[in-house]
């Protein structure tokens, strides 16, 4: 009999193990399907960046070395690409990655984190393996952000301020003089991270702008993702920047080789991919449009979408999303939201399949 329970470190129990969704494998098989048009991760529908590919191709001999623990030349190209130092970027095995790092680093049992609700899930995991309580805010019924709530809840106790924006599941961003506004008034000890894994699919004049006085701030943490605008999600790579005194404490914590090489190379690449950027942007700009209209259509609330994916209020989530799953249509729900669907924006035709499979769901109610 193994006495497993009694030795594992407090709070661990509590912790639900990540349900991601079904993958396309597991929906064929569960309805038979030949075909499934997969909107439920924010993926890029344009598929990787092809100088990613062909810096794959090129780094696959390679693998039997470890890869460069500090990922310099991918660290060179960030910094390069945002005009930073080198010693502000840190790359990590997916922004996820970085997210439990900070956690690490950062939180003693009893320390607190702020975020908005609903959210990336993520944040409050990594507070959960440190045992950090976490105080949610929750976003107005718009989904806009309230700062005055997330101001107050922030006290002496508090290390790590989360801002996603574009937020992930809403798609709405955090306004630049909102974020101004909390920067003034939030005290040393907090460190701010901004979460801007879609911030590239944003063209909202009021966004966020990651500039040099921005990053200069020492409380101030940006992560990036390569898993969705340049669309390497199964690579798992992301990146921070922030003072780099911050990542001097992070490096400790981090694992030796947390970026495999192919990543590195790839992701470099991918940064100089203006086109393969250019045009996610650009298809999701007209993905936007196309869900706005077809909301109208169907007479449902699309959530004004800064993002590759919208928040649509079909009524009956889970009900809603099971009816599309059988239709081959895998989409997103939970986080809270009883009403609301994620749907990630695909390519046209999976839009379309997408909006043909929701009529016909929303009309048999
Ligand atoms: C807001 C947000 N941050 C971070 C991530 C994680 O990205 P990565 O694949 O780089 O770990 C996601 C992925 O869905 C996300 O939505």
């Amino acid at each position: 009999m193994l006495h497993i329970a009694n030795r594992v470190r407090p709070g661990i129990d509590q912790i639900e193990p990540y349900q991601p969704g079904l993958t396309d494998d597991e929906l064929k098989h569960r309805y038979g399907l030949t075909h499934v048009v997969k909107l439920n991760a924010n993926e890029n529908a344009l598929g990787p960046s092809p100088l990613a590919l062909a810096a794959i191709r090129n780094e696959l001999a390679m693998l039997h070395h470890y890869p460069d623990g500090a990922s310099e030349l991918l660290r060179q190209a960030i910094a390069q690409f945002h005009g930073v130092a080198v010693d502000a970027v840190l790359a990590g095995n997916g922004s996820d990655d970085i997210i439990k790092l900070l956690s690490e680093t950062f939180l003693d049992p009893g320390d607190e984190v702020v975020m908005p609700s609903p959210s990336f899930s993520q944040y409050a995991f990594g507070a959960a393996i440190m045992r950090a309580t976490v105080r949610k805010v929750p976003l107005r019924d718009d989904f806009t952000y309230d700062v005055e709530a997330i101001r107050a809840a922030v006290n002496e106790r508090t290390k790590l301020v989360y801002l996603c924006t574009p937020n992930n599941p809403t798609a709405t961003i955090l306004r630049r003089s909102e974020l101004a506004w909390l920067l003034e008034r939030l005290p040393e000890q907090v460190l701010v991270v901004l979460d801007l894994a879609y911030h590239d699919y944003s063209l909202h004049p009021e966004r966020v702008v990651e500039d040099a006085v921005l990053l200069a701030d020492p409380r101030v943490v940006a992560l990036h993702t390569f898993s969705k605008l340049y669309g390497l999600a199964g690579l798992r790579v992301g990146y921070g920047l922030a003072h780099p005194q911050v990542w001097s404490y992070v490096n400790r914590v981090r694992e030796p080789f947390n970026v495999n090489r192919v990543a590195q190379r790839a992701a470099a690449a991918a940064l100089q991919d203006e086109e393969h950027r250019r045009r996610s942007q650009a298809h999701a700009q007209a993905s936007r449009t196309y869900y706005e209209q077809a909301a109208v259509d169907l007479g449902i609330w699309a959530v004004p979408s800064e993002a590759n994916f919208v928040l649509l209020k079909t009524g009956d989530a889970a009900a809603t999303t099971q009816a599309l799953m059988a239709r081959g249509v895998m989409v997103r729900a939970g986080f809270g939201l009883s009403e609301y669907i994620r749907v990630t924006f695909g390519t046209d035709e999976e839009n379309e399949a997408c909006i043909a499979a929701l009529r016909e769901v929303l009309a048999n109610r």
